[in-house]
């Protein structure tokens, strides 16, 4: 099919932040060089950063300000692909400075404290705000926030424009009742404005697309319900392993990892009730209130609602993989899971009777996250002898990456014989409009922090609600053994799409899509 996709502005806003100064904990890490420095140089080439904008790396690593600005720099020019002219690269660098010290130190807050007010006092008025990234282990969040409480550095004055923000990364607590223990740690000091808790997944282009898609247009909220809507699919494939993170992710597991963030997150946002407005709390309040209508799962016959599985050794892109098992890192015998899928129901007016089937994994076949939602059958066909069941069923397919966009696939009539019908796909790529990549989620949420929106931040009751849910199942995982009715770990191979055994979970006709 042509491809004819325009897309003028007929609204555009981006706001340029106050001045502040963002603090890194955890600023010698993976996260720091691959996302956060390439994402704010990313913002500073936009001219989006505001004009007093300094950042201080901390972290335990001995270093000075030159070698951390060099290590900035390597980070920075492997991240981003063109040539960076040296003097852009300086101009930037040279708000970068670095402080070493133990998190659990007292020196290390009254460092970061002088270097603080050094900033601050070139600014007119000192008026600044100041953002604390949480880019640590998260056992040592509670710790930091209670530093950051007491030394001051975290306390808000009266003028707005000297905020407060602290930023932490997933996962929040590893289960309901750690994740109710992080959160009074943070309290102790911090007002729940003051929290973005980020999920990098709402930063994302396609993801935040579904909330234009179906509000912003009138002709999807008529049908996006039970009396259209056959199934929902999310699927979060990645073709990668667990690389060089078994350490974290062995201990952690597929459920912990992505589906009580980035899966929930992506839930809430395709099935929730229309928000009062575009503001965040209204935002999230639907989310809430979305996850709350989810059943719980029923316990005794878990395998029906929820399958694990670990990947065993198979081909991705032509080479031969490990099996987790032999991965470096992972503890023998492990029975951390590597993938899981599950289905869902919602118990609200809306979606009564639809299943929500969800499945996220490692060593898929390839990389691709996606949501598809299939309409129902026709209820009569005027087309014999085609009958309703001979049709392919309507599905929209919204493309989060690697190719974002959207596709309808609609029946249409093909040329020639009267009664000859086809599959069309009616298709959108971003790249066709943006003529490049869109811009790195980081670079939307660290923008929305220095901006105060929480919009695309998670609230404390959209994680225990989560939590709640899944807390459970992960219980009965680690008492069931293997009993396939409790929730057996099935191997799969690698470059595959999962265990056989997920595919009973779909009902009807319905089976999962090899994208
Ligand atoms: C992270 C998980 O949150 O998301 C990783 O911890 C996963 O295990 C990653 O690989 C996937 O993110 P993306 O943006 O590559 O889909």
């Amino acid at each position: 099919m042509k491809q004819n996709s325009t897309c003028d502005s007929n609204h555009c806003m981006e706001n340029v932040p106050g001045g502040c100064t963002l603090v890194i904990f955890g600023a010698s890490g993976d996260l720091t060089s691959r996302k956060l420095l390439p994402s704010l140089f990313s913002l500073f080439q936009k001219d989006l950063l505001p004009e007093n904008f300094s950042i201080i790396g901390c972290a335990r690593t001995p270093m000075d300000d030159d070698a951390f600005r060099d290590k900035a720099e390597t980070a920075i020019r492997e991240s981003v692909k063109s040539d960076i002219p040296r003097k852009i690269l300086e101009i930037f660098l040279q708000n970068v400075g670095y402080v070493s010290g133990a998190y659990d130190a007292c020196e290390t807050y009254k460092a970061i404290s002088d270097r603080l007010a050094s900033i601050e006092s070139k600014i007119p008025g000192g008026k600044a705000g100041r953002i604390f990234y949480l880019s640590t282990p998260p056992l040592l969040y509670g710790g930091i926030a209670d530093f950051l409480g007491t030394s001051g550095l975290s306390e808000e004055g009266e003028d707005p424009a000297r905020w407060r923000r602290v930023i932490i990364e997933k996962p929040f607590g590893h289960d309901l009742a750690s994740a109710k223990e992080l959160e009074k740690q943070l309290k102790k000091h911090l007002q729940e404005r003051q929290i973005y808790r980020i999920d990098h997944y709402l930063g994302k282009d396609t993801v935040q697309n579904i909330l234009m898609l179906r509000f912003a247009n009138a002709i999807f909220e008529p049908v996006w319900n039970n009396k259209y809507v056959d199934n929902v699919q999310i699927t979060v494939a990645e073709s990668i392993g667990v690389e060089h993170r078994a350490g974290y992710f062995d201990q952690t597991g597929l459920m912990r990892d992505m589906f009580q963030n980035h899966m929930m997150e992506m839930l809430s946002l395709v099935a929730m009730e229309p928000p009062a407005s575009f503001e965040a709390n209204c935002v999230r309040d639907e989310k809430a209130k979305l996850l709350r209508s989810i059943r719980p799962f029923p316990l005794d016959k878990l395998g029906e609602h929820i399958v694990r599985g670990q990947y065993s050794s198979g081909r991705i892109n032509g080479g031969d993989v490990l099996p987790y098992s032999a991965e470096e890192g992972v503890k023998p015998g492990s029975t951390t899971e590597t993938f899981a899928a599950a289905k869902l129901l919602i118990s609200n007016w809306r979606w009564n009777g639809v299943p929500f089937y969800l499945r996220a994994g490692k060593r898929l076949s390839r990389r691709v996250s996606e949501i598809a939602i299939t309409f129902k059958k026709i209820p009569h066909s005027i087309f014999l002898p085609l009958m309703p069941e001979d049709l392919p069923q309507n599905m929209l397919i919204l493309n989060v990456q690697p190719e974002e966009g959207f596709a309808l696939n609609i029946q249409a009539k093909k040329p020639g014989p009267k009664l000859c019908m086809g599959n069309l796909t009616m298709d959108f790529f971003y790249k066709d409009i943006l003529k490049g990549e869109p811009p790195e989620a980081y670079e939307r949420l660290l923008l929305d922090c220095m901006l105060g929106d929480s919009t695309l931040f998670i609230r404390n009751d959209t994680i225990e609600v989560s939590w709640s849910l899944l807390t459970p199942v992960l219980e009965a995982w680690e008492k069931s053994g293997d009993a396939p009715e409790t929730g057996k770990l099935y191997p799969y191979k690698s470059g595959s799409w999962g265990p056989d055994e997920a595919s009973k979970l779909l009902s009807g006709n319905a089976s999962w899509r090899k994208p």
